[in-house]
């Protein structure tokens, strides 16, 4: 059985189940704090019953800066996944979809359009989990990960930029049918 609860400061150095998945990024200290200080309600964790972090997930509410109001790729307020990851003795139990329930309800609660996030085109597996609950691709980022996971002899990689209208968009008008043939470069996301 998995305990929900609030990301604390002192879960940082328990997340090594999850972060060790090269699908998961490892930020600087500081990143997981900056969310912490701005968006508790968008960082929460599944703990095992000895205290080990087993799944997290970590999000924040934006909308594009005001000078790029009237540019086509304007993004209007929403809630955005940086990172969703469970351990992987932990997978297939239902901890990723409640995380991300947990996140898509604190959305809702702050009036967000929609729920988006950026995935790497490879990534089948969260691919699928992303649409079994609900999320479709928007549009695709080219080259949006230049890092190779780490190997220099890959090369860049597409992202999908994946979205899930929220009680506010009634008319579903912050979603497409056909994401996979918009195509943007980097630049194009802010
Ligand atoms: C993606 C991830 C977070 C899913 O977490 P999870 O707790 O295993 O997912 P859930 O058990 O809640 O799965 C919910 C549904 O998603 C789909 N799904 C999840 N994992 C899947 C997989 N490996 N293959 C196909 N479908 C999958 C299924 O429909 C599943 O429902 P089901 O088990 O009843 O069939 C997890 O695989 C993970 O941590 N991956 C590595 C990190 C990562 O890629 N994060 C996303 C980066 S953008």
């Amino acid at each position: 059985m998995a305990n929900f609860r609030r990301f604390r400061p002192d879960d940082l150095n328990k997340l090594s189940k999850c972060n060790l998945d090269p699908f998961t990024e490892t930020y600087e200290l500081g990143f997981y704090l900056q969310y912490y200080a701005k968006w508790p309600s968008l960082f929460q964790v599944a703990e095992d019953q000895h205290g080990n972090i087993i799944g997290y997930i970590m999000g924040k509410l934006e909308s594009s800066p005001d000078v790029y109001r009237f540019s086509e790729h304007y993004l209007p307020w929403h809630a955005h996944i940086t990172a969703v990851t469970v351990a992987p003795e932990a997978r297939r139990l239902g901890i990723g979809r409640l995380l991300t329930e947990q996140l898509e309800a604190a959305a809702d609660a702050n009036n967000a359009w929609f729920v988006d996030l950026f995935v790497r085109t490879t990534n089948h597996k969260a691919i699928a989990f992303y649409k079994s609950m609900g999320y479709s691709i928007y549009r695709v980022v080219k080259d949006y990960y230049g890092d190779n996971l780490g190997d220099p002899s890959l090369p860049s990689e597409d992202a999908y930029d994946m979205r899930k209208p929220m009680k506010r968009d009634v008319k579903r008008e912050h979603i497409r049918e056909d994401g996979e043939k918009h195509e943007v470069d980097p630049s194009d996301v802010w």
